[in-house]
Protein backbone atom coordinates (compact mmCIF):
# COMPACT_ATOMS: atom_id res chain seq x y z
CA UNK A 1 0.00 0.00 0.00
CA UNK A 2 2.76 2.63 0.97
CA UNK A 3 5.32 1.56 -1.70
CA UNK A 4 2.46 3.66 -3.90
CA UNK A 5 1.51 6.50 -1.57
CA UNK A 6 2.05 9.93 -2.96
CA UNK A 7 3.44 12.44 -0.62
CA UNK A 8 1.31 15.40 0.47
CA UNK A 9 3.49 18.26 0.00
CA UNK A 10 2.66 20.05 3.16
CA UNK A 11 5.18 22.98 2.87
CA UNK A 12 8.46 23.27 0.52
CA UNK A 13 11.10 25.15 0.72
CA UNK A 14 10.61 28.74 1.14
CA UNK A 15 11.51 29.57 -2.38
CA UNK A 16 8.59 28.07 -4.16
CA UNK A 17 5.72 27.94 -0.99
CA UNK A 18 5.42 31.70 0.41
CA UNK A 19 4.95 31.40 4.01
CA UNK A 20 1.00 32.45 3.95
CA UNK A 21 0.32 29.40 1.47
CA UNK A 22 2.45 27.39 3.08
CA UNK A 23 0.03 24.96 5.09
CA UNK A 24 -2.24 24.02 1.62
CA UNK A 25 -2.04 20.41 1.40
CA UNK A 26 -1.22 19.36 -2.12
CA UNK A 27 -0.82 15.72 -4.08
CA UNK A 28 2.39 16.01 -5.30
CA UNK A 29 1.83 12.00 -6.45
CA UNK A 30 5.79 11.49 -6.52
CA UNK A 31 5.97 7.79 -5.84
CA UNK A 32 7.98 6.54 -2.31
CA UNK A 33 10.02 4.08 -4.31
CA UNK A 34 13.47 4.61 -2.59
CA UNK A 35 11.46 4.92 0.72
CA UNK A 36 8.96 2.38 0.74
CA UNK A 37 8.03 3.17 4.46
CA UNK A 38 8.38 6.43 5.01
CA UNK A 39 5.79 8.07 6.04
CA UNK A 40 7.00 11.89 7.57
CA UNK A 41 10.16 13.63 5.94
CA UNK A 42 11.76 16.40 7.89
CA UNK A 43 15.15 17.71 5.49
CA UNK A 44 16.37 20.96 7.61
CA UNK A 45 13.34 22.36 9.00
CA UNK A 46 13.96 26.08 10.05
CA UNK A 47 10.92 28.06 11.50
CA UNK A 48 12.00 31.94 12.45
CA UNK A 49 8.96 33.83 14.05
CA UNK A 50 8.76 37.40 13.77
CA UNK A 51 10.09 39.58 16.65
CA UNK A 52 8.41 42.46 17.96
CA UNK A 53 11.75 44.55 18.00
CA UNK A 54 13.54 44.49 13.90
CA UNK A 55 15.87 41.84 13.37
CA UNK A 56 14.94 40.14 16.68
CA UNK A 57 13.25 37.04 15.08
CA UNK A 58 12.40 33.82 17.28
CA UNK A 59 14.21 30.92 15.71
CA UNK A 60 12.18 28.29 16.95
CA UNK A 61 13.16 25.55 15.11
CA UNK A 62 16.62 25.35 13.33
CA UNK A 63 17.93 22.74 10.87
CA UNK A 64 15.44 19.89 12.04
CA UNK A 65 15.90 16.74 9.64
CA UNK A 66 14.59 12.99 10.32
CA UNK A 67 11.89 10.57 8.97
CA UNK A 68 9.86 8.56 10.53
CA UNK A 69 8.31 4.89 9.23
CA UNK A 70 4.67 4.16 8.98
CA UNK A 71 3.11 2.21 11.72
CA UNK A 72 5.55 3.18 14.48
CA UNK A 73 4.79 5.44 17.76
CA UNK A 74 7.77 8.41 17.96
CA UNK A 75 7.77 10.49 21.25
CA UNK A 76 9.55 14.13 21.08
CA UNK A 77 11.06 15.52 24.25
CA UNK A 78 12.89 18.75 25.27
CA UNK A 79 13.27 21.36 27.15
CA UNK A 80 10.13 24.03 27.66
CA UNK A 81 10.27 26.46 24.60
CA UNK A 82 12.52 24.07 22.44
CA UNK A 83 9.98 24.12 19.46
CA UNK A 84 7.92 20.69 19.91
CA UNK A 85 4.79 22.34 19.13
CA UNK A 86 5.87 24.88 16.39
CA UNK A 87 7.34 21.62 14.95
CA UNK A 88 4.11 19.08 14.84
CA UNK A 89 2.00 22.03 13.67
CA UNK A 90 3.87 22.30 11.02
CA UNK A 91 3.60 18.39 10.45
CA UNK A 92 -0.30 19.27 10.77
CA UNK A 93 0.03 21.69 8.39
CA UNK A 94 -1.14 24.74 10.76
CA UNK A 95 1.87 26.66 10.40
CA UNK A 96 4.12 27.15 7.23
CA UNK A 97 8.23 26.58 7.51
CA UNK A 98 10.51 29.28 7.00
CA UNK A 99 13.21 27.14 5.05
CA UNK A 100 13.83 23.38 4.32
CA UNK A 101 11.13 21.16 3.10
CA UNK A 102 8.89 19.26 5.23
CA UNK A 103 6.61 15.97 3.75
CA UNK A 104 3.61 13.49 4.76
CA UNK A 105 2.86 10.65 2.67
CA UNK A 106 -0.62 9.57 2.15
CA UNK A 107 -1.25 6.38 0.96
CA UNK A 108 -5.06 6.15 1.30
CA UNK A 109 -6.58 9.62 0.51
CA UNK A 110 -10.22 8.20 1.84
CA UNK A 111 -8.87 8.46 5.71
CA UNK A 112 -7.42 11.97 6.71
CA UNK A 113 -3.98 13.00 6.53
CA UNK A 114 -3.52 13.32 10.10
CA UNK A 115 -5.69 14.54 12.98
CA UNK A 116 -4.23 16.19 16.19
CA UNK A 117 -5.00 15.54 20.17
CA UNK A 118 -4.42 19.02 22.14
CA UNK A 119 -2.63 19.05 25.62
CA UNK A 120 -5.74 21.35 26.59
CA UNK A 121 -9.32 19.22 25.71
CA UNK A 122 -10.34 19.47 22.16
CA UNK A 123 -13.89 18.25 22.33
CA UNK A 124 -17.07 20.09 22.08
CA UNK A 125 -18.48 21.19 25.29
CA UNK A 126 -21.70 21.81 23.87
CA UNK A 127 -21.80 18.42 22.24
CA UNK A 128 -22.38 14.54 23.74
CA UNK A 129 -19.90 12.19 24.58
CA UNK A 130 -21.13 10.36 21.51
CA UNK A 131 -21.73 13.30 19.34
CA UNK A 132 -18.26 14.17 19.59
CA UNK A 133 -16.73 10.74 18.65
CA UNK A 134 -19.12 11.16 15.81
CA UNK A 135 -18.04 14.69 14.60
CA UNK A 136 -14.87 13.95 12.56
CA UNK A 137 -17.20 10.83 10.94
CA UNK A 138 -20.36 13.39 10.22
CA UNK A 139 -18.19 16.01 8.27
CA UNK A 140 -16.44 13.15 6.50
CA UNK A 141 -20.24 12.17 5.42
CA UNK A 142 -20.88 9.49 7.18
CA UNK A 143 -24.22 8.25 7.57
CA UNK A 144 -25.94 7.98 10.41
CA UNK A 145 -26.32 4.15 11.41
CA UNK A 146 -22.22 4.02 9.91
CA UNK A 147 -21.62 6.46 12.40
CA UNK A 148 -23.39 4.67 15.21
CA UNK A 149 -21.28 1.48 15.13
CA UNK A 150 -18.34 3.52 14.50
CA UNK A 151 -18.89 5.40 17.96
CA UNK A 152 -20.21 2.30 19.85
CA UNK A 153 -16.75 0.70 19.18
CA UNK A 154 -14.75 3.55 19.94
CA UNK A 155 -16.94 3.82 23.45
CA UNK A 156 -15.82 0.12 24.41
CA UNK A 157 -12.49 0.87 23.28
CA UNK A 158 -12.29 4.00 25.76
CA UNK A 159 -14.29 2.38 28.45
CA UNK A 160 -17.03 5.27 27.91
CA UNK A 161 -19.76 2.92 27.77
CA UNK A 162 -22.39 4.50 29.86
CA UNK A 163 -21.38 7.92 29.50
CA UNK A 164 -22.23 8.24 25.99
CA UNK A 165 -25.28 10.76 26.67
CA UNK A 166 -22.71 12.36 28.88
CA UNK A 167 -21.64 16.53 28.62
CA UNK A 168 -17.85 17.07 28.89
CA UNK A 169 -18.40 19.43 32.10
CA UNK A 170 -19.90 16.62 33.82
CA UNK A 171 -16.93 14.28 32.66
CA UNK A 172 -13.37 13.70 34.80
CA UNK A 173 -10.56 15.00 33.20
CA UNK A 174 -9.48 10.91 32.03
CA UNK A 175 -12.33 10.91 30.65
CA UNK A 176 -12.32 14.01 28.61
CA UNK A 177 -9.25 12.82 27.18
CA UNK A 178 -10.20 9.45 26.63
CA UNK A 179 -13.39 11.27 24.32
CA UNK A 180 -10.79 13.13 22.96
CA UNK A 181 -9.09 9.66 21.96
CA UNK A 182 -11.77 8.34 20.01
CA UNK A 183 -12.49 11.54 18.40
CA UNK A 184 -9.48 11.58 16.87
CA UNK A 185 -9.34 8.17 16.15
CA UNK A 186 -12.69 7.43 15.02
CA UNK A 187 -11.86 8.86 11.24
CA UNK A 188 -8.70 6.17 10.94
CA UNK A 189 -6.35 8.95 10.23
CA UNK A 190 -2.88 7.68 8.84
CA UNK A 191 -0.71 10.24 11.15
CA UNK A 192 -2.20 10.56 15.02
CA UNK A 193 -0.69 14.19 16.22
CA UNK A 194 -0.50 14.54 20.19
CA UNK A 195 1.18 17.49 22.02
CA UNK A 196 1.13 16.85 25.67
CA UNK A 197 -2.35 14.74 25.85
CA UNK A 198 -2.24 13.41 29.55
CA UNK A 199 -0.61 16.31 30.88
CA UNK A 200 -3.40 17.80 33.09
CA UNK A 201 -4.28 15.08 34.68
CA UNK A 202 -2.99 13.38 37.99
CA UNK A 203 -0.84 10.27 37.67
CA UNK A 204 -3.15 7.14 38.28
CA UNK A 205 -5.17 8.91 35.86
CA UNK A 206 -1.92 9.18 33.13
CA UNK A 207 -0.87 5.47 33.76
CA UNK A 208 -4.31 4.37 32.87
CA UNK A 209 -4.48 6.42 29.71
CA UNK A 210 -1.06 5.37 28.96
CA UNK A 211 -2.26 1.51 28.99
CA UNK A 212 -5.07 2.71 27.06
CA UNK A 213 -3.39 3.99 24.12
CA UNK A 214 -0.78 0.81 24.15
CA UNK A 215 -3.68 -0.99 23.89
CA UNK A 216 -5.04 0.63 20.94
CA UNK A 217 -1.86 1.46 19.48
CA UNK A 218 -1.50 -2.51 19.37
CA UNK A 219 -4.39 -2.76 17.35
CA UNK A 220 -3.99 0.04 14.99
CA UNK A 221 -0.54 0.77 14.56
CA UNK A 222 -1.39 4.33 13.52
CA UNK A 223 1.72 5.90 13.53
CA UNK A 224 1.91 8.48 15.68
CA UNK A 225 3.95 11.47 16.64
CA UNK A 226 3.36 12.12 20.57
CA UNK A 227 4.74 15.13 22.24
CA UNK A 228 5.55 15.07 26.34
CA UNK A 229 7.83 16.71 29.11
CA UNK A 230 7.72 13.32 31.15
CA UNK A 231 10.30 11.26 29.91
CA UNK A 232 8.76 7.86 31.94
CA UNK A 233 6.04 8.46 29.70
CA UNK A 234 7.75 8.84 26.36
CA UNK A 235 9.59 5.04 26.90
CA UNK A 236 7.03 3.63 27.80
CA UNK A 237 4.69 3.98 24.68
CA UNK A 238 7.43 4.88 22.32
CA UNK A 239 9.33 3.18 19.52
CA UNK A 240 11.73 5.67 19.00
CA UNK A 241 12.23 9.14 20.97
CA UNK A 242 13.88 11.88 19.33
CA UNK A 243 15.07 14.12 22.25
CA UNK A 244 14.99 18.19 21.29
CA UNK A 245 17.69 20.73 22.70
CA UNK A 246 16.66 24.64 22.87
CA UNK A 247 18.03 27.59 21.12
CA UNK A 248 17.90 27.04 18.66
CA UNK A 249 15.74 24.25 18.41
CA UNK A 250 16.85 21.16 17.03
CA UNK A 251 17.17 17.26 17.83
CA UNK A 252 20.30 16.22 19.41
CA UNK A 253 19.49 12.34 19.77
CA UNK A 254 17.60 9.74 18.62
CA UNK A 255 16.94 7.02 20.51
CA UNK A 256 15.38 3.29 19.85
CA UNK A 257 13.15 1.60 22.26
CA UNK A 258 13.60 -2.09 22.64
CA UNK A 259 10.95 -2.95 25.48
CA UNK A 260 8.75 -5.67 23.31
CA UNK A 261 4.97 -5.09 22.76
CA UNK A 262 1.90 -5.79 23.95
CA UNK A 263 3.44 -3.28 27.36
CA UNK A 264 2.14 -2.42 30.31
CA UNK A 265 3.03 1.22 32.04
CA UNK A 266 3.34 -0.11 35.27
CA UNK A 267 5.55 -3.53 34.55
CA UNK A 268 7.86 -1.62 32.52
CA UNK A 269 8.78 0.64 35.48
CA UNK A 270 10.21 -2.33 36.94
CA UNK A 271 12.65 -3.17 34.40
CA UNK A 272 16.24 -2.00 34.48
CA UNK A 273 16.47 -1.06 31.23
CA UNK A 274 14.09 1.22 31.91
CA UNK A 275 15.74 3.09 34.65
CA UNK A 276 19.08 3.23 32.37
CA UNK A 277 17.27 4.73 29.50
CA UNK A 278 15.83 7.33 31.54
CA UNK A 279 18.78 8.21 33.29
CA UNK A 280 20.31 8.20 29.54
CA UNK A 281 17.55 10.74 28.11
CA UNK A 282 17.93 13.03 31.59
CA UNK A 283 21.37 13.63 30.84
CA UNK A 284 20.87 14.33 27.25
CA UNK A 285 18.00 17.31 28.53
CA UNK A 286 20.05 18.32 31.51
CA UNK A 287 22.69 19.60 28.74
CA UNK A 288 20.01 20.92 26.33
CA UNK A 289 18.81 23.80 28.15
N1 LIG B 1 3.04 32.26 17.02
C1 LIG B 1 4.24 32.54 17.53
N2 LIG B 1 4.79 33.77 17.38
C2 LIG B 1 6.01 34.07 17.86
N3 LIG B 1 6.79 33.18 18.52
C3 LIG B 1 6.30 31.95 18.70
C4 LIG B 1 5.01 31.57 18.23
N4 LIG B 1 4.79 30.25 18.56
C5 LIG B 1 5.90 29.85 19.22
N5 LIG B 1 6.79 30.86 19.30
C6 LIG B 1 8.12 30.79 19.91
O1 LIG B 1 8.80 29.66 19.37
C7 LIG B 1 9.54 28.99 20.39
C8 LIG B 1 9.07 27.54 20.45
O2 LIG B 1 7.73 27.48 20.94
P1 LIG B 1 6.94 26.11 21.09
O3 LIG B 1 5.59 26.43 21.58
O4 LIG B 1 7.06 25.36 19.83
O5 LIG B 1 7.80 25.37 22.21
P2 LIG B 1 7.51 24.00 22.98
O6 LIG B 1 8.75 23.20 22.87
O7 LIG B 1 6.26 23.40 22.49
O8 LIG B 1 7.33 24.49 24.48
P3 LIG B 1 6.47 23.84 25.68
O9 LIG B 1 7.20 22.60 26.09
O10 LIG B 1 6.53 24.89 26.76
O11 LIG B 1 5.09 23.58 25.17
C9 LIG B 1 9.33 29.78 21.67
O12 LIG B 1 10.41 30.66 21.84
C10 LIG B 1 8.05 30.56 21.41
O13 LIG B 1 8.04 31.76 22.11
MG1 LIG C 1 4.40 22.95 23.39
Amino acid sequence: MSANASFAGSVSTADTVSASNATAFKQTGESLATSSEAHVIASDVVKRFPGSIKNSDVVAIDGVSFQLSRRTFTSIVGPSGCGKTTLLRIIAGLESLTTGELRVAHADVSRPINTMVFQEQSIFPWMTVRQNIEYGLQVLGHGRTARKQESDFWLSKVGLIGFENSYPATLSGGMKQRTSLARSLATKPELLLMDEPFAAVDEQTRLTLQNALLKIWDETRTTVIFITHSIEEALTLSDEILIMGARPGRIIDRISIPFERPRDAIELRTNPLFGELMMRIWNKLSHAL
